[in-house]
C-alpha cells in the first residue's frame, strides 16, 4: 500500500473569477486532485471560507489557505493512508481545533480531504464512486446500492445569484416521472430552452443568467416566476406534475430580518405562520414537490410548523438549516424540522462528515439531496458522491455553464457504468 507522499496546494478560480483552493495529493504513482467550491447565500454555520483580505482579488484571495495546506497539513498527512478517510479527516480536525475550521480553513480542508478520497480510489483502481460507496459502508448499515440521483435543475435565478431580481432564489425543474437519466437531460435541456423563449415573447430577458446559469429575469414576483416555468414544462410536449414537477429554493434566510420574511417583489412583510400559509397556498394549486429553506436557518419553531403542515406531500429541504453538520440535522430531527437535508461537502469541510450527514439523515428516514455551490469549477466529485452514497436528488444548477455540465457530463457517464 502506498502513503502519501505530497501534499500541494495552489489557488485557482472558480466560476465567478473568484480565487479557490485546489489541492494534490501524491501517493507513490497515484494521484489525486480536488477544488473546493464557494457558496454565495452561505448559512451563518457553515465551515469557515479562509479569504486573505487586503487588496488582492478585492480580499477574496486564499493565499492564507494554501500555505496552511502546504506547510502545515502537508507535514501532516505524509505517511498516512489516503484510504483511511477518517484518519486523514481526524488529523485535519486535530490540526485546526475550532469549532467553525477558522483556523486552517474549511475550503482549504474540504480540498485536501477530497483530493485524499481521489488518491485512494486511484490507489484501489476503482471509480471514485465505488469508492465513496466502499466508505459510505463503513457508517451506514444498510446495504445500499449505489444508484443514479433525479436532477434538481435550475431554470430560473434570484435572490443573491442574480442581483435580486426576485426574492426566492431557484425556481428548479425536477423530473418526476422514472426514464433514464439521458433522457432527463434532454427533457431538462429542453424545458430550459423553451424556458427562454417564453420570457423573451413576454418581453423578458431571456439570455442573461445567474451565477448558476439559469434565467434571471425581472420578473413581477415569485409566483410568476413558478408559473413560467411550468408553461415552459407545457411548452416542452410534458406534462407539469406528473412528468416534470417543481422544486423552489426559497432561501429565506436571506430575506428574513427583524423577525419577518421581507417579500420584496410583492412588498409585504410576513411572519413565519403567514410564510407558511404562503407556501402552503402555493402547494396547493402548483405541481411543487420540493421547497428548499422556505423558512430562516434559525426559525426552528416555524420549520416545525412547516414540516408539519407540508412535510406529509412536500419534501422540506434544509440548506441553511443544517449545513450538512450532524449536531444541527439532529435538532432537526429532534424538533421535527424539515424531512430532507442539502448536502454539500464544503460547508462541513471534510469527507467523513458528510458522509456521516447523510448516514444519520438515512437513518432518521429523511431524504437528502447532493448539492453544488453558486461558485464551482470543473471539478465534478459531486456526481459521484450522489451515485456512491445513491442520493435521490442532486442539485448542480442550470444545464448551461460548463462548471455545471461538468457534473452531468460524468453523470452521463456513470449512467453508462451503472
Ligand atoms: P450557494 O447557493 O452555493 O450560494 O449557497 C446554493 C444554495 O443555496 O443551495
Ligand atoms: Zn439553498
Amino acid at each position: 500500500m502506498s502513503e502519501i507522499s505530497g501534499v500541494l496546494a495552489r489557488e485557482v478560480l472558480d466560476s465567478r473569477g473568484r480565487p479557490t483552493v485546489e489541492v494534490e495529493i501524491t501517493a507513490g504513482a497515484f494521484r489525486g486532485r480536488a477544488i473546493a467550491p464557494s457558496g454565495a447565500s452561505t448559512g451563518a454555520a457553515e465551515a469557515w471560507e479562509l479569504r486573505d483580505g487586503g487588496e488582492r482579488y478585492d480580499g477574496l484571495g486564499v493565499r492564507q489557505a494554501v500555505d496552511n495546506v502546504n506547510q502545515v497539513i502537508s507535514p501532516a498527512l505524509v505517511g498516512s493512508d489516503p484510504a483511511k478517510q477518517a484518519s486523514v479527516d481526524q488529523i485535519l480536525l486535530d490540526l485546526d481545533g475550532t469549532p467553525q475550521k477558522k483556523r486552517l480553513g474549511g475550503n482549504a480542508m474540504l480540498a485536501v480531504s477530497l483530493a485524499a478520497s481521489h488518491a485512494a480510489a486511484a490507489m484501489a483502481g476503482v471509480p471514485l464512486h465505488t469508492h465513496f460507496h466502499r466508505l459510505m459502508d463503513e457508517v451506514d448499515e444498510s446495504d445500499l446500492q449505489p444508484a443514479m440521483p433525479t436532477p434538481m435543475t435550475n431554470m430560473i435565478s434570484g435572490g443573491l445569484h442574480a442581483g435580486g431580481n426576485l426574492d426566492f432564489q431557484d425556481v428548479l425543474a425536477i423530473p418526476v416521472r422514472r426514464v433514464d437519466y439521458p433522457l432527463l437531460l434532454e427533457w431538462l435541456v429542453k424545458i430550459y430552452n423553451r424556458l427562454g423563449r417564453l420570457l423573451q415573447d413576454a418581453g423578458m430577458e431571456g439570455r442573461l443568467v445567474g451565477d448558476e446559469g439559469g434565467f434571471g429575469p425581472r420578473l413581477g414576483g415569485n409566483r410568476e416566476a413558478v408559473e413560467f416555468v411550468v408553461r415552459a414544462i407545457e411548452a416542452a410536449g410534458l406534462t407539469p406534475g406528473d412528468d416534470v414537477a417543481i422544486a423552489l429554493d426559497v432561501a429565506a434566510t436571506h430575506f428574513f430580518a427583524d423577525g419577518r420574511y421581507q417579500l420584496r417583489a410583492e412588498e409585504v412583510s410576513l411572519s413565519s405562520s403567514e410564510m407558511v400559509d404562503r407556501l402552503e397556498a402555493w402547494t396547493n394549486d402548483l405541481p411543487i414537490v420540493s421547497i428548499e429553506d422556505g423558512l430562516a436557518e434559525e426559525d426552528w419553531e416555524g420549520w416545525t410548523e412547516l414540516t408539519e403542515r407540508l412535510g406529509d406531500r412536500v419534501r422540506l429541504v434544509g440548506d441553511d438549516l443544517f449545513t450538512t453538520n450532524t449536531e444541527r440535522i439532529q435538532r432537526g430531527i429532534d424538533a421535527g424540522a424539515g424531512n430532507s437535508v442539502l448536502v454539500k461537502m464544503n460547508q462541513i469541510g471534510t469527507i467523513s462528515e458528510t458522509l456521516a450527514a447523510i448516514a444519520l439523515a438515512r437513518r432518521a428516514d429523511m431524504s437528502f439531496v447532493v448539492s453544488a455551490r453558486s461558485g464551482e469549477t470543473e471539478d465534478a466529485s459531486i456526481a459521484d458522491l450522489a451515485v456512491g452514497v445513491a442520493a435521490p436528488e442532486i442539485k448542480i444548477g442550470s444545464i448551461v455553464r460548463s462548471e455545471r455540465l461538468a457534473k452531468y457530463n460524468q453523470l452521463l457517464r456513470l449512467a453508462e457504468q451503472l
